[in-house]
């Protein structure tokens, strides 16, 4: 007889796919990860064995091949699913709607099909503080409404929530995390975040700037509604991040209803602004950062910050590390990938 449950990992050479697999295999699950290598590499994969000691089953398809997807289920029996992959540039969603809407809602009508076809009903999905838009109150909580998204990448994001909502009739039961901004990297330092090309997000760009690779940070705006002028967000490591899932799937596991719908803010409940990053980022690695103050970046939100409460209270979730941890972990892996370390 089985004894250890079974985990599908879509996107798991991803960022957060990747630190979740860890963590799935740390807390004892089989694990079997699937990714297209389109945004991410196999040196990843490598590194999560490296970390955990443990073997995983890794196979190169993609989550919009229904015909892959139901080989996999026919050759594996999971018990529960978590669904990462998906696109996740806002700035790249603008430009190219339709690759978006395709890729980040397809992929999910392909996987509940198969899902359902091969009657496996537990799904956790990679959700977005970004389904909020600006919120009226913040920190905001999970009842707050759906704002008009702000882009494509968003509205994929509210889509897919709907979807996996209507889907609870068809005996889905599913967690839906909504992550606000994970940061950081193992403490290992043998896995983190690899953004292609000019990275959009704040982090990156700062450890990029440090490396020397990029010449210069800038600030988007400093004249907005906030304490120092600068966005303020919820910056959460992104082990913090990965563990959450491990909370979500004994929670789906521990229901004895067959129709599950839940949504979760995962965030620290800290409001930090982009300036303080940056002073802390300093402070806390001793390298210096050549920064500026710039224009606002359209289509920022000023201010968001999670109220954490929910997750904590019903999946015994509590964060572990601090920002000034996040940010040494970031440059770790920073100096890594650089050959500086
Ligand atoms: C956004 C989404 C988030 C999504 C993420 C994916 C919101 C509130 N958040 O995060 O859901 O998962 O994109 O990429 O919609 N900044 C600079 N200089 C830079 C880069 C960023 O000042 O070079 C500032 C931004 O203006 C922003 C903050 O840093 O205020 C964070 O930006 P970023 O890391 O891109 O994440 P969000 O835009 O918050």
């Amino acid at each position: 007889m089985k004894n250890r449950k079974h985990v599908l990992v879509t996107g798991g050479a991803g960022y957060i796919g990747a630190h979740t697999v860890v963590e799935l295999l740390n807390a004892g699950y089989e694990v079997t990860a699937i990714d297209t290598l389109e945004r991410s590499e196999q040196k990843i994969i490598e590194g999560v064995k490296t970390i955990t000691g443990k073997t995983f089953g890794f196979h190169k398809i993609d989550c919009l091949n229904k015909v892959a997807m139901n080989q996999l289920f026919s050759t594996q029996q999971f018990d529960s699913v978590i669904h990462f992959a998906a696109y996740k540039s806002v700035n790249e969603s603008v430009e190219k709607p339709l690759m978006y809407y395709h890729n980040n809602v397809g992929s999910l009508i392909t996987l509940l099909e198969v899902m359902k076809q091969h009657k496996v009903r537990d799904l956790i999905f990679s959700s977005s503080c970004t389904v909020y838009g600006q919120p009226d109150r913040i920190p905001v909580d999970e009842s707050a409404p759906f704002k008009r998204a702000e882009s494509p990448y968003g509205a994929s994001k509210q889509l897919c929530e709907r979807i996996l909502e209507d889907m609870t009739t068809e005996g889905i039961r599913v967690v839906s995390l909504r992550y606000f901004n994970p940061i950081g990297a193992h403490p290992t330092g043998l896995i983190g975040e690899l953004p292609i090309g000019v990275p959009n997000n704040l982090v990156p760009y700062v450890t990029q700037t440090a490396a020397g690779v990029r010449a210069q940070l800038t600030v988007f705006g400093s004249d907005y509604n906030t304490p120092d002028g600068s966005c303020l967000r919820d910056f959460i490591h992104v082990c913090d991040v990965a563990s959450a899932h491990v909370n979500a799937i004994q929670f789906l596991e521990e229901q004895a209803s067959a129709s599950v719908f839940k949504t979760y803010n995962l965030g620290t409940g800290i409001g930090v602004s982009v300036l303080e990053l940056v002073k802390k980022f300093i402070a806390v690695t001793g390298v210096p950062l050549n920064y500026k103050i710039g224009a606002r970046r359209p289509g920022d939100v000023e201010k968001v910050y999670a109220n954490p409460e929910k997750i904590v209270k019903e999946l015994g979730w509590r964060y572990q590390y601090d920002l000034g941890q996040s940010l040494q972990h970031a440059w770790q892996w920073e100096k890594k990938v650089r050959g500086l370390a």
